[in-house]
């Protein structure tokens, strides 16, 4: 299958499912099941509530084998291929209609089941869970920006601040209600204007300090670089603005140009994700963020997120020193 995630084809077919390269970008990979597949993934594992899945950590690879088989097992080659493909490594899925908020649970499952057949998600301390839900609203008051409307949240790679091994993300959409405007923000970082620049600079292997606030239910700081490099010798990033703590002026000033260097990039991506898509990306070699929204009283979003560790063996991380 390893042709399947080079950028250069048009739609393909598959049973079950269809892929497609996103107008946006050919790194970004639009991949879409059918309807019919979407309702007998849902009839085959209707015995297991998102509960079951929770109890039982087995259960979700028993539902990702039952998404793979109804795909002719097509799918999972596909997906590790896509993920671990520097060209590529970012997909955006849709389960035909699996798109109204109160098929919340429904759409939790199927996202497990297509994140078990590459991987396993990380325990999420926000929540307690393999999994987190939260809710956006016109009003907030919490300790960092991730549930702030009305601003840029910066791009960022996820599980700075925590010892796991992050190389995939996953975003679902589960509801959306008046809102205008905040985009997911993606930025490839063999796009990025200024890769080889900050990636050269001695600053880009000094070990430093990342520490979260108390929302997040994390208390030990970890250390590590911003950049590392990967098995096959390209660089790979582990940053967020707002947890990163440098130690003096010389790792603040840089750290200040490195933010103002991807945030005023021209090769981000802006993808509109719709109610009940998800966005997959390699965490490794992709940057996200989310776009500002416009204020409005009735502004209502829900998301759900995995983060987890690539369980094939072609994972690109070097295991992470220090
Ligand atoms: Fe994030």
């Amino acid at each position: 299958m390893s042709n399947i995630a080079t950028a250069d084809f048009a739609s393909h077919q598959y049973q079950g499912f269809s892929l497609a390269p996103s107008a946006l970008s050919s790194r970004l990979l639009e991949l879409r099941f059918d309807e019919c597949t979407v309702n007998a993934f849902l009839e085959a594992t209707a015995e297991w509530p998102v509960q079951a899945l929770e109890y039982k950590s087995f259960l979700r690879f028993r539902v990702a084998q039952i998404l793979n088989d109804l795909c002719g097992q097509a799918l999972q080659p596909l997906l590790i291929n896509t993920l671990v493909d520097r060209d590529t490594g970012a997909l955006l899925i849709t389960p035909e209609e699996l798109n109204r908020v109160e098929q919340a649970e429904d759409m939790v499952k199927f996202t497990t089941a297509v994140a078990h057949l590459f991987g396993r998600s990380n325990f999420d301390a926000m929540s307690g869970q393999y999994y987190a839900r939260f809710v956006v609203q016109n009003q907030d008051n919490s300790d960092s920006y991730l549930r702030q409307a009305h601003r840029v949240m910066e791009l960022h790679n996820d599980g700075t601040y925590v010892e796991q091994d992050t190389d995939y993300v996953l975003m679902l959409k589960i509801d959306e209600q008046n809102m205008e405007g905040g985009n997911s923000l993606l930025l490839h970082l063999d796009d990025w204007e200024h890769l080889d620049r900050f990636y050269a600079d001695p600053m880009a292997s000094r070990v430093m300090r990342w520490a979260a606030p108390p929302s997040k239910n994390t208390t030990k700081d970890v250390f590590h670089p911003v950049f590392d490099t990967d098995r096959s010798g390209r660089p790979i990033m582990s940053y967020i603005d707002q947890f990163v703590q440098p130690k003096n002026y010389e790792e603040g000033v840089w750290l200040a140009a490195l933010s103002d260097a991807i945030e005023t990039s021209s090769k981000q991506l802006s993808v509109r994700v719709p109610t009940g898509s998800f966005l997959l990306i390699n965490n490794h070699f992709w940057l996200h963020g989310r776009d500002k929204f416009i204020a409005h009283e009735g502004l209502r979003r829900e998301l759900m997120r995995q983060r987890g560790y690539f369980t094939h063996a072609k994972t690109l991380k070097n295991p992470r020193q220090g």
